[in-house]
């Protein structure tokens, strides 16, 4: 497991692991659906579910499937138990989820997330400016990932002298190597290593110092949280979770939302001025390209999957980006509709683990596309040669230099 990638290591499908197979899933996952929406893959040793319903009742059904890694057999969870990551919410089972989640449940509804408005438009406003000012930029590293890596820097509590070591930091744990060589690779790895633990340290002390002086951030809320009583790796873990299920996701909302908004001028021209249309446009992104698209389970108990028997200790991927483009559900799947309503989608997850940081993950897109969308009146895509992210599940480009107009 590496911090950019906190599902345990099931390997990735062949089809998709080309960069087209990886840039575009859809029309495998369209035929997987309907030639075995319900299957066991024997060279990777895991189910994979690619229906909506299958996908929906996989994610919902905490007395089957747990999201505990280490009901896995002990052979594929040595890396794991290292990782306070491991120690969280995502990773945790009922009745125990409900203390880990409980504790930052009030801060992430929509009222209260809210409030960050005017911090997200302020640390937008001068991110874009400078972006537009160029004509032609970088849209993930210049926009897409600092954003939410600062807002949820400052919602933590990270002061403002430090920030640019977490960005640092950040940037770091979510880095590529710079050649495609194994000596660059093993370099980044070092890096990596040596980032997340000076991460982890000044996390540690940061919780610390919150011990005796409190402050108005987050990370006194979950350290004063006498109910919920977290130890000090639960702790830890919870920043270290925001830090990365919050940022490589949202990051990749913005990047895919470019990507379906390319040559369409209406929407475009909609986003800026009308909140329902934003909202709207930004929930079929969700669905059209899911920055998430799987996620991984494990057989507690014999189960039922699609008429098919699961054993316990058997790894399952619940195939979210194609439960988003099934036609049993979705009228015209395969169409990307801005104004799509309703839109079932469970980009976000369904049940006991749906995603946390939901509102606070459209509040910022709302906010970068309308800040965007305020100043330039289109764009284009200057890169033929996109690069899928490089993970086994979430979903985007690596970087997507764009000219504005
Ligand atoms: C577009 C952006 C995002 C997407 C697509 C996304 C997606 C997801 C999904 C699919 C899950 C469910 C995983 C499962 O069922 O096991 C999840 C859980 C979670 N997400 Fe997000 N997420 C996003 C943004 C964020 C943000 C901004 C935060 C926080 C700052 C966040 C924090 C969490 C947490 C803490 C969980 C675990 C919840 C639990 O286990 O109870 N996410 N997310």
């Amino acid at each position: 497991m590496s911090a950019a990638d906190p599902q345990p290591i099931v390997t990735f499908p062949e089809a998709l692991s080309t960069r087209e197979g990886w840039l575009e899933p859809f029309p495998w996952y369209d035929r997987m659906r309907r030639e075995s929406p319900v299957r066991y893959d024997d060279d990777r040793e895991v189910w994979d579910v690619f229906s909506y319903d299958g996908v929906k009742s996989v994610l919902s059904d905490d007395d089957a499937f747990s999201v505990d890694p280490m009901n896995l057999p002990e052979e594929r969870t040595t890396e794991m138990e290292e990782s306070p990551m491991t120690e969280t919410m995502l990773f945790t089972d009922p009745p125990d989820h409900r203390r880990l989640r409980a504790v930052a449940e009030s801060e992430f509804r929509p009222n209260a997330v809210a409030d960050l408005e005017p911090a997200i438009r302020r640390i937008t406003q001068e991110r874009v400016e400078e972006a537009v000012s160029e004509g032609e930029f970088d849209f993930v590293a210049d926009l897409a990932y600092p954003v939410p890596v600062i807002v949820i820097a400052e919602l933590l509590g990270v002061p403002p002298e430090d920030r640019d070591r977490f960005k640092s930091w950040s940037d770091t744990l979510v880095a590529r190597p710079d050649e495609e060589t194994r000596e660059a690779f093993r370099r980044l790895q070092r890096e990596q290593e040596q980032a997340l633990e000076e991460l982890q340290e000044y996390f540690v002390e940061m919780i610390e110092r919150r011990r005796t002086d409190p402050r108005d951030d987050l990370i006194t809320t979950v350290v004063h949280d006498e109910g919920a009583a977290l130890t000090e790796r639960e702790l830890l873990g919870f920043c270290m979770l925001l830090l990365v299920a919050g940022n490589i996701t949202t990051t990749n909302l913005l990047s895919n939302a470019m990507r379906c908004l390319e040559g369409r001028p209406e929407p475009i021209g909609r986003i800026a001025e009308d909140g329902t249309a934003r909202s709207r446009t930004i929930e079929e992104v969700l669905r059209y390209r899911s920055p998430v698209q799987a996620f991984f389970r494990v057989a507690k108990a014999e189960a039922d999957l699609g008429g098919q028997t699961v054993t316990p200790g058997e790894g399952i991927v619940a195939w979210i980006g194609s439960a988003n483009r099934d036609p049993a559900t979705f009228d015209e799947p395969e169409e990307f509709d801005p104004t799509r309503s309703p839109n079932q989608h469970v980009a976000f997850g369904h049940g006991t683990h749906y995603c946390l940081g939901a509102p606070l993950a459209r509040l910022e897109a709302s906010v970068v596309l309308s800040e965007l969308f305020d100043r330039i009146d289109g764009f284009e895509i200057v890169d033929e040669e996109l690069q899928p992210v490089r993970s086994s599940f979430i979903y985007g480009v690596e970087s997507l230099p764009i000219a504005v107009e």
